[in-house]
């Protein structure tokens, strides 16, 4: 019998194809870093029996279709999975497996470098600098958010909304949460305060995202709740771009109706809302939560032991469905 054939998506790094190689597997690697396509996704895929897949490919039932019977896991290489159809996988008796808890404190790190950014104005400073027309320390230049006694008001205190809670203790931060449940953590650790969504966003200087993407949370921060922020507040996701009105967000960073945003995802990725690239009080990253190199060989890792627990009759660690 010949081995089974494992699709992987993009070039990743080790130890995920080593693993799947000893553990037997035929790899059908994506050689490239960037998105494979469509047509090139849809070529490939049929007769795979694990398929690891990158935020950005969409599994949806023609996938699936296209794949066949032969198809029993889908190993994300995320801990986010808005980009799989869960139901359309569980009804074919696909598995569904992400990567939960590795890229927690990465995430989280990124999330402080945006609101220290975005707050202190660092990459208007560094502009300025490189620009050849900085005339030397002014008492009025750049001004920014002071962090400490400011409030941070965290969207969600799951996992990485948790650390980033928890990183605000160097910064002597009120912290305020909203979530469906009690986080007795933050509650205990920073003394952090839950409040409905609608309490929290005009009480934070810093208002940081960190639900998942679900069709309740699509456009939870729209022009309505932006109005309802404080002109001097900044705006952070790491979460997903959609979880924004990014047309609303343009607007309301345009007419400075809130002071400055840091994104790392959005609404279109990788495409911006026109207008976005030109705001200066808007510091944008190229969706790097997860991108530092011990967490992305973890994930790596994780990814290939979800695969090989499901093609070998086992329950995968960290199953989706
Ligand atoms: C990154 O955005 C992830 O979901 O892992
Ligand atoms: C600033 O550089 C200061 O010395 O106050």
């Amino acid at each position: 019998m010949s081995a089974e054939k494992v699709l992987i998506t993009r070039r990743v790094p080790p130890p995920a194809v080593e693993l799947l190689r000893e553990a037997g597997f035929a790899i059908d690697l994506c050689d490239q870093d960037d998105p494979p396509g469509r047509e090139t996704l849809l070529a490939r895929v049929p007769g795979a029996a694990g398929l690891v897949t990158m935020l950005s490919e969409r599994v949806d039932g023609e996938l699936l279709k296209a794949a066949g019977p032969s198809l029993r896991v889908v190993a994300n290489f995320a801990v986010g999975y808005d980009n799989i159809d869960v139901a359309a996988c569980t009804a074919a008796k696909v598995r569904v497996t992400n990567t939960p808890g590795v890229l927690t404190d990465a995430t989280a790190d990124l999330a402080w470098a945006l609101i220290l950014a975005a707050a202190r104005r660092v990459v208007e400073g560094d502009r300025l600098v490189r620009s050849g027309q900085w005339t030397g320390w002014a008492p009025l230049q750049l001004l920014g958010l002071q962090l400490t006694g400011a409030t941070l008001g965290l969207v969600g205190a799951g996992r990485i909304g948790t650390a980033v809670g928890l990183r605000s203790m160097g910064f002597g931060m009120r912290v305020l949460y909203s979530d469906d449940q009690v986080n007795r953590e933050l509650e205990q650790r920073v003394g952090a305060q839950r409040l409905p969504l609608d309490q929290l966003i005009p009480a934070a200087d810093v208002l940081s995202l960190h639900v998942p993407l679900t069709p309740q949370t699509r456009h939870l921060i729209n022009a309505a709740r932006l109005a309802r922020m404080k002109a001097t507040a900044i705006l952070i996701n790491t979460a997903r771009g959609p979880v924004i009105d990014e047309a609303a967000l343009v607007e309301a960073l345009r007419q400075r109706r809130i002071a400055a945003a840091g994104f790392d995802v959005y609404e279109h990725e990788p495409r911006l809302t026109p207008g976005l690239a030109e705001l200066p009080n808007a510091v944008l990253l190229p969706h790097l939560g997860s991108a530092a190199t011990a967490t992305r060989q973890k994930m790596s890792q994780m990814v290939a032991e979800n695969v090989i627990a499901v093609l070998s009759g086992r329950e995968p660690p960290n199953p989706v469905n």
